[in-house]
């Protein structure tokens, strides 16, 4: 699969690198610097390299959105026509100091996004997980119990694309519905924050859920 990453920081740039190991190409875009996505694109190995937004999106098949919300309509302009995507986002609608949702209750962060982005189909996922598990969740892969992710979308066939890429990870996909669901998985994303960042375990932390029926 062809994955333009738009926003290599902490989510982009982990993500980009595990989708490029397990073998898909990479096109790492959306970073202040273009040495630190040359150099992104050297460490992830022979399936990534750098670009530019519309680079990364253009041959695409999926696309990930990992950018701070002030910074959505930016890297959109930049990345130009995405017709025909897949758009997995896993941005959440923060405030600039990234302590509150601004986007809540009768919506989302990801409704508003499709809303931007027609004849697309986005799909919410990795936007529950802090970055620091992501690695640690990799290399546990082939162990028999995997965590848990959220996903939501509209799109049937996006979000079995995107349970894929969700696997390769290593995490066990758990399809909650339409994108509408984001309006409680945003919240959701704060308390696991909270476990993560304020907790004693610290951030390297994901979640699982159990059925027992
Ligand atoms: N971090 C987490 O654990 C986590 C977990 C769940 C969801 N999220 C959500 O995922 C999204 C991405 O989070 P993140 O932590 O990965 O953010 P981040 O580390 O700040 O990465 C954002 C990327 O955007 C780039 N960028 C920012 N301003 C730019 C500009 N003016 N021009 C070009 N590039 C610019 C950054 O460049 P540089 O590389 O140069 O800084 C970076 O590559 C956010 O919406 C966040 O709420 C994050």
């Amino acid at each position: 699969m062809k994955i333009g990453i738009l926003g290599s920081g902490l989510m982009g740039a982990k993500l980009g690198t595990i989708f490029a190991r397990a073998g898909h190409e990479v096109v790492f875009s959306y970073a202040r610097s273009e040495q630190k996505l040359k150099r992104l694109a050297r460490e992830a190995g022979k399936n990534a390299k750098a670009g530019t937004p519309r680079e990364a999106a253009e041959d695409a098949d999926v696309v990930l959105l990992a950018v701070h919300w002030s910074r959505v309509n930016d890297v959109l302009k930049q990345a130009g026509d995405l017709a025909g995507k897949i758009i997995i986002t896993c941005s959440l609608p923060m405030d600039e100091e990234n302590t509150e949702l601004v986007v809540g209750g009768k919506s989302s962060g990801a409704e508003e996004l499709a809303k931007k982005v027609p004849k697309t189909a986005v799909v919410q996922a990795f936007n529950t997980v802090p970055s620091e598990v992501l690695f640690g969740v990799f290399e546990a892969r082939k162990k028999s119990k995997r965590p848990s992710l959220i996903i939501c979308g509209d799109d049937a066939k996006a979000k079995d694309v995107a349970a894929g890429l969700i696997r390769d990870v290593g995490f066990d996909p758990v399809d909650v519905g339409p994108l509408q669901m984001a309006r409680y998985s945003e919240p959701f994303t704060m308390l696991i924050a909270k476990i993560a960042y304020e907790g004693d375990g610290g951030p390297e932390l994901a979640y699982r859920f159990e059925w027992y029926s």
